[in-house]
């Protein structure tokens, strides 16, 4: 019998208890730890001691710890495509050196780091200024992790940015930059060009778009711009001059690049100090990962708790809820570190995986989302495990009534969805109303089945320090959920076949070639929109 048998014998045994049964003062000690302020609590889930054991027996077995170090050190662990997974390095202001392939790259980082804070101060200073003076306005365009990292933490830290406004173009969508560029003065305005590759094409077609807006009105658009890449032979045949172009290396996956150059916008907007104390939450969290035991490993836990769910429990989704407004696009933002990092159906050594790969995340900040979808998370037939954050406290001192409502609402999700209502509580609620069988129909729509499983994340209050720790801790989450299904959770091979599609039907869309050799229904399609107008 594999661990995994084990886990899901023991989880056949128990799935019936029920989790409020075995939660006293003493279970919410023992099943939650906390890293610094930041408070992981997963009592409120069906995992008892004997599931906990069998699930680090499965960090064991799969020998996370070693993998973690090596990742640390540099080795090359993205296999499939020979390369380091080194974006910890980004965010090691304290630490010692990172060798790969023989060169200590903690020299380069930092200069980097240095380049993109004078920049970021010439910028926020007026010092540097465009050809209408001092920068009101940064576009940064980039897809993917080129987009989502600096959009979810510029508005997580809405409350301490004091630069220029920034806004994000990803979508090739005309209609994402036409009415970004409609708010922005091309006089006053710097484009920040993100791109790991230099060649996506939604990116680089956005960026020319950009360029003719700029040059109608500016003498020297090339002036106004910046790129972030690893390929500076594209920036520079791009138009944009070396000292704007601030570079990184392939050992920094898309999506975990917010920490470097792609983090310029964020950096622009929050000053280099706030963006330094984000890294330090980073770094933090390194730190907290290497070296805490797996019982207080918030990283570890988080992981189990969401093979448990996931791998054993067979609950193929999990519910990002976020009690912070500022948190809103925290579920988009993890929807591609998790999905694009262990949606994977081959294992390292390319057999079928043997269970189910990671699971769909999605999520929508509370309490908006009670008033959408909780009610099939309350009482649907899937169970969706939720995972609730929240702070003490908000950015408003004096609305602070307020947010105490929010964080009661918070608290009251997990407890309603770990209770539920019984069908004789639901009687008794309304046997004043209703009588016989219409008390029994009008009951049985009012019950909640209860012991749904959730976990809560709460910290003090949400500053660049806390949102490194957060984003770091997920992406610590995925690494370990990653090794423990045998995942590369480095490469996103899986986004390959739709862009060599789509590059094929440029032609036919565009009307130069006939949709003759196309399927059926996508000859069909390219018809009827030919027909009206594409
Ligand atoms: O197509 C997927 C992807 O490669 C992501 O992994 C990446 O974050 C995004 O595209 C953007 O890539 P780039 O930064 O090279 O433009």
């Amino acid at each position: 019998m594999t661990k995994f048998d084990d886990l899901k014998s023991h989880y056949d045994t128990i799935k019936s208890r029920r989790i409020e049964d075995m939660l006293d003062l003493r279970r919410a000690d023992d099943f939650s730890a906390q890293a610094g302020e930041l408070l992981f609590d997963y009592s409120k889930t069906n995992i008892d001691s004997d599931a906990r054991d069998m699930l680090i027996g499965l960090l064991d077995q799969s020998k996370v710890a070693e993998r973690r170090d090596a990742m640390f050190s540099g080795d090359k662990i993205n296999e499939t495509e020979g390369r380091a997974v080194l974006h910890t390095a980004l965010r090691n202001l304290d630490g010692g050196s990172v060798d790969v392939d023989g060169t200590d790259v903690i020299p380069e980082v930092r200069q980097t780091l240095d380049r993109m804070a004078d920049f970021a101060n010439a910028i926020r200073s007026g010092e540097f200024t465009g050809q209408g003076g001092k920068i009101t306005d940064v576009i940064n365009i980039g897809i993917g992790g080129s987009d989502l990292g600096p959009a979810m933490a510029y508005l997580a830290l809405a409350p301490y940015v004091d630069g220029p406004r920034c806004h994000f173009v990803s979508n090739v969508d005309p209609a994402d930059i036409s009415q970004v560029l409609r708010q922005c003065d091309p006089e006053t305005t710097l484009v920040i060009v993100a791109s790991k590759t230099f060649t996506t094409i939604e990116t680089m077609t956005n960026a020319r778009t950009a360029k003719a807006w700029m040059s109608e009105a500016v003498t020297e658009p090339a002036g106004q711009f910046a790129a972030l890449s690893t390929a500076m032979d594209k920036t520079a045949a791009f138009g944009i001059p070396a000292a704007r172009v601030f570079g990184f290396e392939d050992w920094v996956g898309g999506r975990y690049s917010m920490w470097g150059p792609i983090g310029l916008s964020l950096m622009i907007a929050i000053g280099p100090d706030a963006f330094r104390a984000f890294l330090r939450g980073g770094q933090a969290m390194d730190t907290h990962f290497r070296s805490a035991k797996w019982e207080e490993n918030l990283p570890a836990l988080l992981a189990l708790v969401g093979i448990w769910h996931n791998q054993v429990c067979g609950h193929a989704t999990r519910a990002v809820l976020p009690y912070d407004n500022n948190l809103a696009r925290l579920p988009a933002y993890l929807q591609q570190l998790e999905m694009e990092s262990n949606g994977k159906g081959v294992s390292m050594d390319g057999t079928d995986l043997p269970f189910d790969s990671g699971p769909v995340v999605w999520g929508e900040p509370g309490t908006n989302g009670q008033h959408a979808f909780y009610q099939l998370i309350h009482q649907g037939t899937r169970v969706i495990p939720c995972e609730f954050l929240v702070a003490a406290e908000g950015h408003d001192p004096e609305l602070h009534h307020q947010h105490q409502l929010l964080v009661a609402n918070c608290l009251a999700q997990s407890e309603a969805l770990m209770k539920g209502r019984s069908l004789d509580e639901a009687r008794a609620i309304i046997a004043g109303k209703f009588e016989g069988d219409e008390l029994e129909r009008q009951a049985a729509h009012r019950v909640f089945k209860g012991n749904r499983p959730s976990v809560t994340i709460a910290y003090p209050k949400l500053d660049p320090f806390m949102l490194g720790q957060i984003v770091a801790l997920y992406e610590h989450r995925v690494f370990v959920e990653g090794v423990v299904l045998g995942i590369n959770s480095y490469d996103q091979w899986g986004v390959e076949l739709g862009k060599e599609l789509a590059t094929a039907l440029q032609p036919i869309v565009e009307g130069s070639q006939g949709a003759e050799d196309k399927d059926g229904s996508t000859a069909k399609l390219v018809k009827f929109l030919k027909t009206r107008g594409l």
